[in-house]
């Protein structure tokens, strides 16, 4: 082979996930699941890609996501087709084309899955990555959005993200903020010469993304900018308040924000946004909000929604620093370097199956090192006992803690670990 190949690395904003990263993403998962599939949420799988349509029509035109950020291709039927950007889109898409509402509602929905946006990528914000996500449809009780909520911070607070700061705001129903739209255009038309060339280039498009902006003059005109809670109508206000009043007794710490903004169109209603210092510019780790009108745009029975995604590279940056501890073998095995041919290595071997079929966790020497070696990479591993097979058909056993060794026949090892496991 040519040694003058070029090396092949990973597209820029992606990354490989390896070892105690691996580890660690493993451990959100399980939390995650164990918390979703308590609280009735059933796991989801939706397809890496969809037609592009789902996400123009779903998460909006005017978006960041849609003008900018998709990666969308012609397959070879010259069909549009684009990685999901989001899940909440998809899932919808799901709901309407299994006819779930016929099912018991709400039908509530979580997911891991990988995301792709083609953003700028620097530190928490990736090409590529994986979101954790809840979506419950068929029910606009405000217990719907209390719980969703509770259940995000709850998920947050087991992974040890800490700080975290809750911002909570309602967007009303669509005439209202069709309403409120026009109002803050009227206001940053009247101050145009002062606002950054970015707002003013989306006074049309997107005038409520003006608070997004940190340009200061900017800034100063949207404090006099009218504000969307001003014109909830009475149900709306309703709604929230009664959203508001669960989490307070639920004891769910928040700040309303009646500037926040989320990068989609679907919502209506609640939104809301975790995010965390620890994560400097990117400090978003993980929001939602409801989307009462996203199921019927998808052309199914009106059906309101609500759930959330939470970033998991962000969990993990905001998260605590130790990543959980790889899972130490209960046994390895180890033997003395090959005598005759292959024996030993068999004889390992099917010592391996049998600890594994008798619910041990266990490795073998898979490297050919000496015997000091193997039980030194056995140290390394956390291995709680290490069988020593030699040529004859015995073992001597050592207990790695207590550090003394007794001989026994290799068939008998399995047996006498779990003897000494149980003795505990
Ligand atoms: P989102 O705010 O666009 O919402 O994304 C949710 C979370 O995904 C963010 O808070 C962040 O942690 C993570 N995230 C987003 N983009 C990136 C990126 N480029 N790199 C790393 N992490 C990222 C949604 O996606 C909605 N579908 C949430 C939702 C569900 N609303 C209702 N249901």
């Amino acid at each position: 082979m040519s040694g003058s190949a070029a090396k092949i690395k990973v597209p820029r904003g992606t990354f490989d996930v390896l070892g105690e990263d691996a580890a660690a993403r493993a451990a959100v998962e399980s939390r995650a699941r164990a918390l979703l599939e308590g609280a009735g949420y059933e796991r989801i799988e939706t397809p890496a890609f969809e037609a592009t349509e789902l996400f123009a029509r779903g998460v909006g035109a005017s978006t960041d996501i849609v003008q900018k950020e998709m990666y969308t291709f012609a397959d070879a039927s010259q069909r549009s087709l684009t990685l999901r950007p989001e899940g909440t889109a998809p899932v919808c898409r799901a709901y309407v084309e299994h006819g779930m509402h016929k099912r018991r509602q709400p039908v509530k929905l979580w997911y891991l899955s990988s995301f792709f946006r083609h953003e700028r990528a620097q530190a928490g914000r990736y090409r590529q990555f994986w979101q954790v996500g809840a979506e419950a449809l068929g029910s606009e009780d405000p217990a719907v959005d209390a719980e969703s909520i509770a259940l995000l911070a709850h998920l947050l607070g087991d992974l040890g993200v800490a700080p975290v700061r809750l911002r909570l705001s309602s967007l009303g129903s669509p005439a209202a903020r069709a309403e409120y739209r026009e109002q803050l255009q009227r206001h940053l038309r009247a101050h145009e010469d002062r606002l950054s060339q970015d707002v003013r280039a989306r006074i049309d498009l997107n005038p409520l993304r003006a608070f997004d902006s940190d340009h200061p003059a900017t800034r100063a005109v949207l404090e006099s900018a009218p504000l969307l809670r001003d014109f909830l109508v009475a149900e709306d206000a309703a709604h929230f308040a009664e959203v508001r009043a669960m989490l307070d007794a639920a004891g769910v710490p928040y700040e309303l924000d009646p500037t926040l903004v989320r990068g989609l169109d679907y919502y209506t209603r609640t939104v809301f946004e975790f995010t965390s210092e620890k994560l400097g510019a990117q400090s978003g780790v993980g929001g939602g909000g409801r989307y009462d009108g996203l199921v019927e745009q998808l052309a199914g029975p009106p059906t309101p929604g609500m759930g959330w995604a939470a970033g998991i590279e962000r969990i993990l940056l905001a998260g605590p620093a130790a990543p959980p501890a790889a899972v130490a073998p209960d046994l390895f095995v180890a033997f003395e370097a090959v005598t005759e041919a292959r024996h030993a290595p068999r004889v390992a071997f099917v010592l391996l199956a049998e600890a594994r079929a008798a619910g041990l966790t266990a490795q073998m020497e898979l490297a050919g090192r000496s015997l000091k070696g193997q039980l030194s990479h056995a140290n390394a591993l956390g291995a709680r006992y290490v069988a020593i097979l030699d040529p004859d058909g015995a073992a001597a056993l050592k207990d790695m803690a207590a550090g003394d060794q007794r001989t026994l026949p290799a068939d008998a090892v399995v047996h006498a670990v779990l003897r000494a496991q149980h003795a505990l």
